[in-house]
């Protein structure tokens, strides 16, 4: 396995229809029907984590005011619900994450051409996610 990957998992870990908060990051883990996929674990609303919430196929909810965000890209799908309003919220970053021998891993590398930076509207604080190809 390549240096600039870094393992943050057992695939025994994060069974099919579960997630998984990577300790010690803000990485959600989630596996949908055998593909694994990682989000940030903090809703776009209120920094909830998200592991909190439920996962439901490839939508988590979020136990604070249940925006549902979808794990395979980070994508809003329902807005959260607070009193009568459903403000807007941005996305979640995505990352996907390499596979081998039962390994999870993520690449820490800049240099990654799919390494991208993205915020977090609230707080203004900003995480590396990466996309990588899962190894069969
Ligand atoms: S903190 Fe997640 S929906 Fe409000």
């Amino acid at each position: 396995m390549s240096a600039d990957y870094v393992k943050v998992a057992e695939t025994s870990e994060v069974p099919v229809g579960t997630m998984k908060e990577v300790e010690g990051t803000q990485i959600l883990i989630a596996n949908v029907n055998g593909n694994y996929y990682a989000i940030s674990n903090k809703c776009s609303h209120m920094g909830t984590p998200l592991s909190q919430g439920v996962l439901d196929g490839n939508i988590v909810t979020c136990a604070k005011h249940r925006a549902q965000f979808d794990v395979t890209t980070g994508k809003v799908v329902t807005r959260p619900k607070v009193a009568f309003l459903h403000p807007k919220i941005n996305d979640v970053p995505s990352c996907q994450l390499k596979v081998e021998n039962e390994s999870i891993s993520w690449s820490n590398s800049n240099g990654n051409r799919q390494t991208r930076q993205s915020h977090f509207n609230r707080h203004g604080k900003t995480i590396n996610l990466v996309r990588i190809s899962r190894a069969v």
